[in-house]
């Protein structure tokens, strides 16, 4: 028997190309067959269709993943989406049973409620992999607690900071990031199942129970909101756009540092690349393309925000649309946090560059400032005396500790001998504020930062 149904005539070609999206959404083949087992089961519970067609139905729909995990499933265009592809196939295996079971259901909180599951699973590994990284990033700082460099503002030096202190900045942008996934997680873990197509259905479904058999915490509270939001995507797509800016600024600064001019990290070769032609590179392409796709996240949040603008209540096929750009996106950040941990944990450090570059180009001269404000010069006067001694100094050519007293003195006759004991371990130690760059801080912050990887 055909189903023609309502349409007199079959679909233009063009129109069906436009509109078929089982290229794409038979990734969410999982999902979908784990939401119709549970329908099928609460279908049965609840004495909907009986207990035997429930058994054929849950079946078919098993040996159906089968067929498709295994590569023997033939998807058709002409079933436009993954749910009609699985729905016709169970038709095929076990007959117009198969056909019972999209009672009480539309596939309009079908498809949302495989997203939301598969949204929820891409936030649980997005989440073990940004630990992964920050893991990474934990142990370069714990190897190189005492590593000394420059801190820089507008990429110019500005004051000595610990190596780890550097590292620790990117933790804990990572750990606001795992904090926002969390929070993503709780409003994703919403089952719009039971909704219909927009008005709830009329039959004695039990909501709470397929919520259980899904592993959804709570059901959906109005029906047209259910099929319509899509503010779970967009708030994954949001945290991976942060995550990714984070990301790319890291990446930029491995980058940076890989270079001859810093010099202050080397890429180990399995995370590099070589040149076609140069035969001496040593390229930072990961790096390099983890930065890049930064921008492809950025556009498919800007992507889902225009198409839900202004898209009327309830269920519209625009709404189609939120899968791409939502599946580029996981694809993106799991495999970027992916490689970008081991690229990290294999970083050489090149300590003695480093160290060196800590103290070069006066970075102390902020604590020479602070020296005199401890002598009873108000701070503005200290900043220009000290900024008239660094252009004496650099103007003959000398780094701070080859200047005599003698010669500070003709800047500022408060000066004393003691002030050739300000050196890079003093200005560190001098910032104990919390959150500073004093060693003794650094360490806390690291047994914090190991405390919060380990949830203890
Ligand atoms: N492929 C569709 C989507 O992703 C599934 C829902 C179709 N519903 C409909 N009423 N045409 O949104």
């Amino acid at each position: 028997m055909t189903l023609r149904g309502r349409f007199g005539k079959e679909m233009d070609d063009r129109a069906k190309a436009y509109t078929v999206s089982v290229p794409f959404d038979q990734r969410l083949y999982k999902q979908d067959i784990a939401g119709s087992i549970a329908h099928a089961r609460m279908l049965a519970k609840q004495g909907i269709i009986s207990d035997k067609d429930a058994e054929l139905i849950i079946m078919g729909l098993v040996s159906i993943r089968e067929e498709i995990e295994q590569g023997r499933f033939k998807f058709k265009e002409e079933l436009e989406d993954i749910h009609m592809n699985i729905e016709s196939r169970l038709i095929e295996k076990i007959g117009d049973v198969g056909a019972k079971l999209h009672t009480a259901r539309s596939r309009n909180d079908q498809v949302a409620t495989d997203m939301r599951l598969f949204a929820k699973e891409a936030i649980s590994e997005t989440i073990t992999r940004l630990k992964v990284l920050q893991q990474a990033i934990l142990a370069l700082a714990g190897d190189n607690k005492r590593l000394v460099m420059p801190g820089y503002t507008h990429l110019q030096r500005a004051q000595p900071v610990l190596f780890a202190h550097h590292l620790l900045a990117y933790f804990e942008m990572f750990q606001r990031d795992v904090g926002r996934f969390q929070q993503c997680h709780e409003r994703t873990d919403v089952m719009p199942l039971g909704s219909g197509a927009l008005a709830g259905v009329p039959y004695p479904i039990d909501r709470d129970f397929l919520a259980k058999e899904l592993g959804f915490s709570k059901v959906s509270a109005n029906s047209l909101d259910a099929v319509s939001d899509r503010d779970f995507a967009i708030d994954y797509l949001a945290a991976a756009s942060l995550t990714m800016m984070h990301v790319s600024r890291l990446a930029e600064e491995i980058v940076l540092w890989s270079t001859a001019e810093f010099g202050f990290v080397e890429i180990d070769d399995a995370f590099a690349t070589g040149s076609s032609i140069m035969p001496q590179k040593k390229n930072p392409d990961v790096a390099e393309l983890a930065r890049g796709k930064t921008g492809r996240v950025y556009g498919h949040l800007v992507a889902a925000f225009t198409t839900m603008k202004a898209l009327p209540l309830s269920y519209n096929r625009d709404l189609q649309e939120d899968k791409e750009g939502l599946f580029d996106s996981v694809d993106t950040i799991l495999t970027t946090l992916e490689v970008l941990a081991p690229l990290v944990a294999s970083l050489h450090v090149k300590s003695d560059r480093i160290g060196r570059a800590a103290e070069a180009n006066y970075t102390l001269a902020t604590d020479i400032a602070d020296y005199l404000v401890k002598k009873g010069i108000p701070f503005r006067q200290a900043h220009t005396i000290v900024g008239n001694l660094v252009r004496y100094a650099i103007e003959s050519g000398k780094a701070l500790h080859d200047i005599e007293l003698i010669e500070y003195r003709r800047f500022c006759s408060d000066f004393e001998n003691d002030v050739k004991s300000i050196t890079v371990e003093s200005s560190l130690a001098a910032r104990n504020a919390p959150g500073g760059t004093a060693p003794e801080e650094v360490e806390k912050a690291l047994a914090a930062a190991r405390r919060m990887l380990h949830g203890t």
